[in-house]
C-alpha cells in the first residue's frame, strides 16, 4: 500500500490548515482565503523564481514548528518561507506586521508620482488597493520624486517608469514567455529603471503579457491608453481559434456599449493570469465578430470592477470571525448609512457617462442648470 502523504498542519490567523509539505506561507494564507491572504506585489504564482522582493507580505511567525516552538525573531516574507508543521502563523492579527506594511507602502509610494485619477490601471491596481488597507494620509517625504526620461517601448506598450515599484515580474514574464528577454532592470539603487537599450524593441508575440502582470500602472496598453474607465467596462469571457501555438485565445473582452474597448487574459482571483494570451488576440482584434462570446465574467475579486455589476459577482469568503476567535467585530458606523453613496439601489452600469455625486441625491435627476457633461463643483448647484 503506498504511504499516505504527511501532510503539515499550519494555523494562520487563528485559522487552522493542512497543506502539502514545501508549500508557502503565503499560499496556505491562499487556502484560507480573505484578508488572510497577504497582499503580494511581487510574487507570482505562474512564473518561477519571482517575490521576495517588495515585502508587503511579511508576516509574523508565532512559533516556528511543532518540534520547535520558537518564535522566528524577524518578520519573514511569506512568498519566499515555506510552512513546517505545527508553525503558527499571524497576519493581520499581528500588530507588527501591519505596521511593518504600513512602512513598506510608505516606501513603495515614496516616489510614486500618484497619478491615479490619469493613470490607466486606476481601478485595478493593487497599490492603489494596497494604500487604501494601509497607506498613510500624507507624505512625510520632503524631496523631488525622481523623474527618468522616456522610454519607447513600441507600438502596443506604453512605459511610466516613475510608477514602477521594481517587483520584476515583467522581467520573469519575459524570460520565460518569449525566445529573448530585451528589457531588464538598469542601474543601481535609487537609479535602477526598467528600460531597453534600442527604443521599440519589445516585439515578441507574447510581449503583451507583461502588462497584465505589472500590478501599478507602470506598463499600460497603448491602444486602450485614456479611453476609458475600467469600472465603466463591462467585461464579456470570449474565446477564438488563435494559430498562436502557446495561446489558446480564451480572454476578457472589456465593452462599453458594443464597443470592445481592450482584450486581456483572464484572471484568477489573486489578479493572476490563467492563460496568456497571444499579441495578436490581445491588440488586434476589437471586434465582437472576432470572438465567440461565453458570457459575462465572474469578477471573483473583490474589486471596484464588480461595483454596479450584474451577474456572477462572487463575494469572497467572510473569515473576520474565524480570525477574531468568537469575538464579535465592533461596528463603529456603517458607512453606506453615512455618505449616501454605494447604495445598492444605484446600478453604476445604468449611469450615462461618469458618475456625479447628483447621481446619489435624494432624487437622481440632476439640478436644473446642470449641464450632463458638468461638473458640479463649477454649477454650485449639486444636491445637497
Ligand atoms: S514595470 Fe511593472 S511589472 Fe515591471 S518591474 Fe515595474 S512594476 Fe513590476
Ligand atoms: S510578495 Fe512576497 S516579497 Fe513581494
Amino acid at each position: 500500500m503506498a504511504d499516505e502523504k504527511k501532510m503539515f498542519k499550519v494555523t494562520i490567523d487563528n485559522i487552522t490548515v493542512e497543506v502539502e509539505p514545501g508549500t508557502s506561507i503565503l499560499q496556505a494564507a491562499r487556502q484560507i482565503g480573505g484578508d488572510v491572504a497577504p497582499p503580494a506585489m511581487c510574487y507570482y504564482s505562474k512564473l518561477k523564481g519571482t517575490g521576495g522582493k517588495c515585502r508587503t507580505c511579511l508576516v509574523e511567525v508565532a512559533a516556528g514548528s511543532t518540534a520547535d516552538p520558537r518564535p522566528m525573531p524577524k518578520l519573514v516574507a511569506s512568498c519566499r518561507t515555506n510552512v513546517m508543521d505545527g508553525m503558527v502563523v499571524k497576519n493581520i492579527t499581528s500588530e507588527k506586521v501591519i505596521d511593518a506594511r504600513n512602512g513598506v507602502v510608505e516606501m513603495l509610494l515614496i516616489n510614486h508620482p500618484l497619478d491615479c485619477p490619469i493613470c490607466d490601471q486606476a481601478g485595478e491596481c493593487s497599490l492603489q488597493d494596497l494604500s487604501y488597507e494601509n497607506g498613510r494620509p500624507g507624505t512625510r517625504y520632503e524631496f523631488s520624486r525622481r523623474t527618468f526620461e522616456k522610454h519607447d517601448l513600441g507600438p502596443y506598450i506604453q512605459l511610466h517608469m516613475t510608477r514602477c515599484i521594481l517587483c520584476y515580474r515583467c522581467l520573469f514574464t519575459a524570460d520565460q514567455l518569449t525566445n529573448k528577454r530585451v528589457h531588464g532592470v538598469l542601474d543601481r539603487g535609487d537609479h535602477s529603471e526598467i528600460a531597453t537599450y534600442i527604443h521599440k524593441s519589445l516585439e515578441n508575440d507574447f510581449i503583451g503579457n507583461i502588462i497584465d502582470v505589472c500590478p501599478v500602472g507602470a506598463l499600460t496598453d497603448k491602444t486602450f491608453r485614456f479611453k476609458n474607465r475600467v469600472w465603466f467596462l463591462k467585461p464579456v469571457d470570449a474565446h477564438r481559434d488563435c494559430n498562436h501555438p502557446n495561446c489558446k485565445g480564451h480572454v476578457t473582452l472589456w465593452y462599453r456599449g458594443d464597443e470592445v474597448f481592450r482584450v486581456t487574459a483572464r484572471k484568477d482571483q489573486w489578479g493572476e493570469v490563467e492563460d496568456w494570451i497571444c499579441n495578436e488576440c490581445r491588440f488586434e482584434k476589437k471586434k465582437t465578430s472576432d470572438w465567440v462570446i461565453e458570457g459575462p465574467t465572474k469578477v471573483s475579486r473583490h474589486s471596484v470592477i464588480s461595483q454596479g455589476h450584474y451577474v456572477g459577482v462572487e463575494r469572497p469568503q467572510e473569515v473576520l470571525y474565524d480570525v477574531l476567535d468568537g469575538r464579535k467585530p465592533k461596528l463603529l458606523m456603517d458607512i453606506h448609512s453615512v455618505s449616501e453613496v454605494n447604495r445598492p439601489e444605484i446600478d453604476l452600469s445604468e449611469i450615462e457617462g461618469p458618475a456625479h455625486s447628483t447621481d446619489f441625491g435624494p432624487s437622481k435627476a440632476r439640478p436644473a442648470g446642470t449641464s450632463d457633461a458638468g461638473n458640479p463643483w463649477s454649477t454650485g448647484k449639486e444636491n445637497k
